[in-house]
């Protein structure tokens, strides 16, 4: 069977609303995969949310509701947002369903049966916030826990450990190799030395469960019905319960094995250690062969004012709200051209309506929009075929946009495509067809003009696709191409001699705000 791109993101945590850091990640991964996905192959972009946990059954137990009910409310509002902001996905997550639990338990069952847990009684100082138990690694230069923990309490109880510290030679010889082939565990590549340094300090083992005393709200220990497993075992299973994974020794997997190795695109708070190290060891206890381990796509954070984004100051830029004010395509193009994929960047809303207003209402709409018009005016919308001046140039902005895909820069990809629309309403000032058109020897060149531009453009709706799927289709519709958007049909000269273009409609109206 052929490979499935497997693109995933992290599951987000239903104890609070969405904000714009979840919706970065989301339209990334959803730009990636669509532009796989133009580029002709099979995907399957799986994302969702981690439903389980001691905030999420603290948070339900103030409000007085069941978690499960508490949860769906918060599901409802990604699965709305992610509708608004146009993310496509093709599978959806969500901890809660017996599917995942049953997958969940097999693979607990599997790895006891095994031999990679076991049971010990430990005391220690626990962090109830972050839910993990604290050593003095943890402590401040004061000696004492800082606030970022919250509530730190005395625990002394019996659990189950993952025999995680076994594995690290393994672990970090798979760094090594991966990086020594060229395809690094970890993108973009500089930060594959941080993780590396974290393995080489891995000591301990991973207590893999949690005293139903304590916790109630998650999946069952399939052999000790006292205990729930630990959310991030969990939550990290969701990549392959969800891709159809069969936990059953020797089980075939089969349709399974298409989907690997996968791409997992996640925030660089949640590299270490749950992805980077308890998710490769989890896969290689249950027999995962090293070649079919994903890829972490770690994306930066997106920050106010310069500080992180916490909860109150997030909850100041409510995505759906912004939705409903400036606009699906101003959210997905401002959270993909104004950040590097890695790095992080300051949130403005200022820069959200600047970046719209001059890209794509002023540069791509008013080349949509004049070359449609001049079009109709002097030629009744009908396009002649000619050979054209700016043919090399867009052909090499299409490779520089391919290259920039190519490594998940979507801001890259976003500029090449831009440069294509300027150099375009640049040769409008240059060739100035109002006064070709007034010239009846000269309409050889107003000809020529027309065609470089109708084909621009069509070539432009392509590259825009990723990024805004709906305004890329609107812009094909005026400009009267019916075929399938595909990255075959990039190459200069899609237009038929005697094409025929439909009327202007703005795709990109302004966001006009009291400031201006
Ligand atoms: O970590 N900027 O969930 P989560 C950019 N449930 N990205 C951000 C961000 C910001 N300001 N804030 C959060 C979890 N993110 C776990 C994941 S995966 C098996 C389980 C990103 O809701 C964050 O880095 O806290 C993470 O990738 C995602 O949003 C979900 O964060
Ligand atoms: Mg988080």
């Amino acid at each position: 069977m052929s490979k499935t791109f497997f693109i995933t993101t992290a599951i987000d945590y239903t104890n609070g609303a969405p904000h714009i850091g979840h919706a970065y990640e989301k339209v990334l991964a959803d730009a990636i995969a669509r532009h796989r996905r133009l580029a002709g192959e099979p995907v399957f972009f799986l994302t969702g949310v981690d439903q389980h946990g001691q905030k999420v059954q603290q948070s339900a137990q103030k409000l007085g509701v069941p978690p499960g009910e508490f949860v769906e409310g918060i599901t409802a509002k990604f699965r709305a947002l992610w509708k608004t902001l146009d993310i496509g996905f093709d599978g959806w997550a969500a901890t809660v369903d017996p599917v995942h639990k049953a997958c969940v338990q097999g693979m607990l069952q599997r790895l006891w049966d095994e031999g990679h847990f076991y049971k010990a009684a430990r005391s220690g100082y626990y962090s109830v916030r972050q839910e993990q138990f604290l050593t003095d690694k943890e402590r401040g230069p004061d000696g004492e826990f800082g606030e970022e923990w919250g509530e730190v309490v005395l625990v002394e109880e019996e659990n189950y450990y993952f025999k995680l510290a076994a594995h690290k030679d393994w672990l970090l010889d798979f760094i090594d190799r991966r990086s020594a082939c060229g395809q690094p565990f970890v993108l973009p590549g500089f930060r594959v030395a941080e993780l590396r340094n974290a393995v080489e300090k891995l000591s301990g083992d991973l207590c893999i469960s949690r005293p139903k005393s304590r916790l109630t709200w998650g999946i069952e220990l399939p052999f000790d019905p006292g205990f729930v497993t630990y959310v991030w075992f969990d939550a990290l299973a969701n990549y392959i319960s969800f891709a159809g994974y069969d936990p059953a020794p020797g089980a075939a997997n089969e349709g399974f094995k298409v989907l690997r190795p996968a791409l997992h695109v996640i925030g660089k708070d949640i590299v270490i250690p749950p992805h980077g190290i308890y998710w490769p060891v989890m896969l290689h206890a249950l027999g995962f062969r090293d070649e079919e381990l994903p890829t972490l796509l770690v994306h930066g954070w997106w920050n106010l004012g310069g500080a992180k984004m916490s909860k109150s100051l997030g909850n100041s830029v409510d995505p759906a709200v912004l939705a409903e004010t400036h606009g699906c395509a101003a959210i997905r193009y401002y959270l993909l051209s104004d950040i590097a994929t890695g790095r992080d960047a300051d949130f403005s809303l200022e820069r959200l309506v600047q970046r719209y207003n001059s890209d794509l209402a002023n540069n791509i709409g008013n080349l949509l929009n004049r070359t449609l018009s001049m079009a109709k005016r002097y030629r009744g919308g009908l396009v002649a075929k000619r050979p054209s001046p700016l043919e090399d140039f867009v052909a090499g902005k299409v490779r520089d946009w391919e290259a920039a895909f190519a490594v998940f820069d979507a801001q890259g990809a976003l500029q090449a495509l831009m440069d294509i629309v300027t150099r375009c309403n640049l040769h409008v000032e240059e060739t100035a067809p109002w006064k070709l058109a007034k010239d009846p020897e000269l309409s050889e060149q107003l000809d020529t003009v027309l065609h470089t531009l109708a084909e621009s453009l069509r070539i432009v709706s392509i590259l825009l696709e990723p990024a805004l799927p709906r305004e890329a289709a609107a812009m094909r519709e005026q400009l009267g191409v019916s075929s399938p958007p595909a990255l075959s049909n990039t190459a200069w000269g899609g237009l038929a001699d005697g094409h025929q273009l439909g009327d202007p409609v703005p795709v990109f109206p302004r966001i006009e705000t009291a400031a201006e």
